[in-house]
């Protein structure tokens, strides 16, 4: 197949991350005789840099021309006043909210190998896998705000409608039919309005799913027991602000940040991939960035935007694969032991496909 893919590096590891990703991909085009043309355009802070916007409309008509979205990472000390008027982040949510990618899928599986690398005992990590479903374009990242107002005050504002909850729920639903069957919703439905419309919305799309278990939990309590018996979820739906924060929480659980992939997909195949890390300044450019969570997004995006089934197991089992011969980046090496570079790591990967 042909297929034409837009590629935001970003700031920071961005770059190099999504560099090694477009090798990867390059490879399994020559393997399986797909041919993938790649465009690279602006987002974040290189972007306020180059044309003072985080998102320039150019990006954006690149993207819409294209079949699905890579993006590296966005932000960095050089645009972290809080003051400013532009910040790289809001590239990164204008994108999301520009194209309704309203289901952020963020899986977390826990790798036995790297089993020491999180605070958790080993027993507690056995059999973790967990899809989180993060709403994207809703609750208080979008919802009627003020800010910079008198200086005396400012809100965001959690709001959700019925829609807006049901689309997403649906997403969550399907997902948990294709694995164990049993989704888990996240809310605060016992102090806040827009969560107890999350809960009864939840519950009314639960109808058309009878043979998925759904349960209920309040946020406060999911962060502890993602801590205390992580290997009895499965399926985690979770509004954009809550979701935001238990998938770093999450993130633990695989031994590093640098493991994780994201999809931000909406009603067509289009959708946006990307690393759940950021842009890590400190170590960038250093060629010490684990690349696994953009290569495992961009099996994501073989998987979901492009319909590539076979090539997207491809990748997930070389990735598997380099991790269980003992390739190690910086952040997964066992203390004091060696590791190897962002590249090495890559081209170990692109060995075992
Ligand atoms: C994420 C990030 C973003 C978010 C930031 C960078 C805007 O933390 O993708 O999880 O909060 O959504
Ligand atoms: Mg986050």
């Amino acid at each position: 197949m042909k297929a034409t893919i837009t590629v935001l590096p970003g700031d920071g590891i961005g770059v190099e991350v999504t560099n090694q990703a477009m090798h990867v991909l390059s490879r399994i085009g020559t393997q399986y005789g797909h041919d993938f043309t790649f465009h690279e355009a602006l987002i974040g802070g290189i972007a306020i840099d180059k044309t003072g916007t985080s998102l320039p409309d150019e990006t954006l008509t690149i993207a819409e021309q294209s079949d699905a979205i890579l993006l590296g990472a966005v932000g960095g000390p050089k645009w972290s006043d809080p003051t400013a008027p532009v910040r790289p982040e809001q590239g990164l949510l204008k994108i999301r909210k520009h194209f309704e990618l309203f289901a952020n899928l963020r899986p977390v599986k826990a790798y036995p190998a790297l089993a020491q690398h999180t605070p958790l005992r080993a027993e507690l990590l056995e059999n973790v896998d967990i899809l989180f479903v993060r709403e994207l374009t809703g609750g208080a990242y979008f919802g009627p705000r003020q800010e910079q107002g008198d200086g005396d005050s400012a809100y965001d504002t959690m709001l959700y409608s019925v829609p807006e909850v049901a689309r997403v729920a649906h997403v969550a639903f399907r997902a948990a039919q294709g694995r164990s069957k049993k989704l888990t919703s996240v809310d605060k439905a016992n102090v806040l309005a827009s969560m107890r419309l999350w809960r009864r919305t939840v519950g009314e799309v639960h109808e058309d799913y009878g043979d998925v278990a759904l349960d209920h939990v309040l946020v406060d309590a999911c962060t502890m027991y993602l801590m205390t018996r992580p290997a009895s979820f499965d399926v985690v739906l979770a509004e954009n602000m809550f979701g935001d924060i238990i998938t770093d929480e999450a993130s633990v659980l695989a031994g590093s940040l640098g493991m994780l992939p994201s999809a931000s997909i909406g009603a067509e195949k289009f959708g946006l991939y990307e690393p759940v890390h950021g842009s890590a300044p400190d170590i960038a450019g250093q060629g010490k960035a684990n690349p696994t969570g953009t290569l495992l997004s961009a099996a994501m995006l073989l998987r979901y935007s492009l319909g590539l089934e076979e090539e997207a197991m491809a990748l997930e089992q070389a990735v598997e694969a380099a991790l269980v011969s003992g390739a190690r980046t910086a952040d997964i090496a066992p203390r004091g032991g060696s590791y190897i570079s962002t590249e090495e790591f890559t081209q170990t990967v692109i060995g075992a496909l």
